[in-house]
């Protein structure tokens, strides 16, 4: 896997460091809410919402949605389906989405207002990493880990056609691995 990896971006300790900090941020956003909702986008944020959960000091529910964006391809089609629900009762819940990353934005604009339809007492975003630079959708993402520039990363959760979700950093994918 490593040789397929053109240069690292984010070490598993910058990483566990950012997670701590927005940890620590949501916490104290949400010190006063009861019913907080963490819901992590699958398959990509498992990781990153494993980590954080434990970096969060108030009670919380988590569930999990999974939605098919890309296919085996690294770009985004727009078309988003859902392959699997939440299965918490959203009605008046806290609810904070969990994703990633986040690249055109045209899945988390599906995410947001299919959440929203669901008669919730607030909705946030979260979201590991950030690549603006092919922003389709204008989506609001309240707690951002990384800025990252348009290359395709993989690891700490993220693949390329199911594969690197396991490497602890994360890392740029060489053009020719998928070129
Ligand atoms: P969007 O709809 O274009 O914002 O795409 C969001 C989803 O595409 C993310 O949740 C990822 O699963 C995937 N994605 C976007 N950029 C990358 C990347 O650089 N590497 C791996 N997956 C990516
Ligand atoms: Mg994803």
């Amino acid at each position: 896997m490593k040789n397929e990896i053109d240069r690292v971006l984010f070490s598993k300790e910058a990483i566990a460091l950012k997670v701590k900090e927005i940890g620590l941020q949501i916490t104290e956003e949400y010190q006063d809410e009861k019913n907080l909702v963490v819901v992590g986008i699958l398959k990509g944020a498992n990781i990153f919402l494993s980590d954080l959960i434990r970096e969060i000091d108030i009670p919380l529910y988590i569930d999990f949605m999974a939605v098919s964006s890309y296919g085996n391809s690294t770009e985004s089609s727009g078309v988003v389906r859902i392959l699997k629900d939440i299965e918490i009762d959203l009605t008046g819940k806290h609810v904070l989405i969990v994703e990633d990353i986040v690249d055109t934005g045209l899945t988390l604009e599906y995410l947001t207002s299919n959440i929203l339809s669901r008669n919730v007492a607030s909705l946030k975003v979260c979201t590991l990493l950030d690549k603006p630079a092919k922003r389709k959708s204008k989506v609001k993402i309240d707690y951002i880990g990384f800025d990252i520039p348009d290359e395709f990363v993989v690891g700490y959760g993220i693949d390329y056609a199911e594969k690197y979700r396991n490497l602890p950093y994360i890392g740029v994918l060489k053009e020719e691995v998928y070129k």
